[in-house]
């Protein structure tokens, strides 16, 4: 069966990021990519997670303390625009969630304007063959501007620099997740 965008996303993650490596989780929500990176990179890598909400910190830790993965991930409570002012390191990979918190504030949603910012900076600190990943959630108010900007500026991402992919099932309703990824040569 094809792998939908969620499922994708780890896939390739899985491909480029290893043990002791260093990656962002820009959209920390539930946790749920956090853990999936904290595992990737073992013990002494380490995943910087950023959200703005303290719900998402909150179940996250609990996340992680449930598999005694707390040791290394740092939870950011704030923008993902400020990524910079946080790492300095170079990345082998970083993920985003587009949308809301799940079971959270529907009105919360990540912005193009921060959302841009935030992917500028992960493609600073990004590796030769790292991955950016984006999962865009649209199907909320504000959800269509946001992944309308993210395709704007993805897609004209120098070729000679980046390789850009988008994965999308084309005959589902309900919006399924578009997945945008993101290579650097
Ligand atoms: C779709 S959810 C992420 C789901 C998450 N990956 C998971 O595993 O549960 C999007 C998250 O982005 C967060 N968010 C919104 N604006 C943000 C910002 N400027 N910086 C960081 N996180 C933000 C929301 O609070 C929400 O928790």
């Amino acid at each position: 069966m094809l792998e939908n965008a969620l499922q994708y996303s780890h896939t390739l993650l899985k491909e480029v990021v290893h043990a002791d490596d260093i990656v962002i989780d820009a959209t920390m929500g539930n946790g749920h990519d956090t853990k999936f990176l904290a595992e990737l990179v073992g013990l002494n890598g380490t995943v910087y997670s950023f959200d703005i909400q303290k719900l998402a910190l909150m179940n996250t830790t609990e996340l992680l303390n449930q598999n005694n993965l707390t040791d290394r991930v740092k939870l950011i409570q704030d923008s993902h625009a400020n990524i910079d002012h946080y790492v300095t390191e170079t990345i082998t990979g970083a993920i985003f969630n587009l949308g809301y918190l799940p079971g959270g504030d529907k009105t919360e949603i990540t912005h193009a304007s921060s959302t841009l910012t935030a992917i500028e900076s992960c493609l600073e600190l990004l590796k030769s063959n790292g991955r950016v990943i984006l999962v865009c959630y649209y199907g909320h108010p504000g959800g269509k501007d946001e992944l309308a900007q993210v395709q704007q500026f993805t897609s004209n991402l120098d070729q000679h620099q980046y390789q850009v992919l988008e994965y999308q099932f084309t005959n589902q309703i309900h919006h399924p997740p578009i997945l945008i990824a993101i290579e650097k040569r």
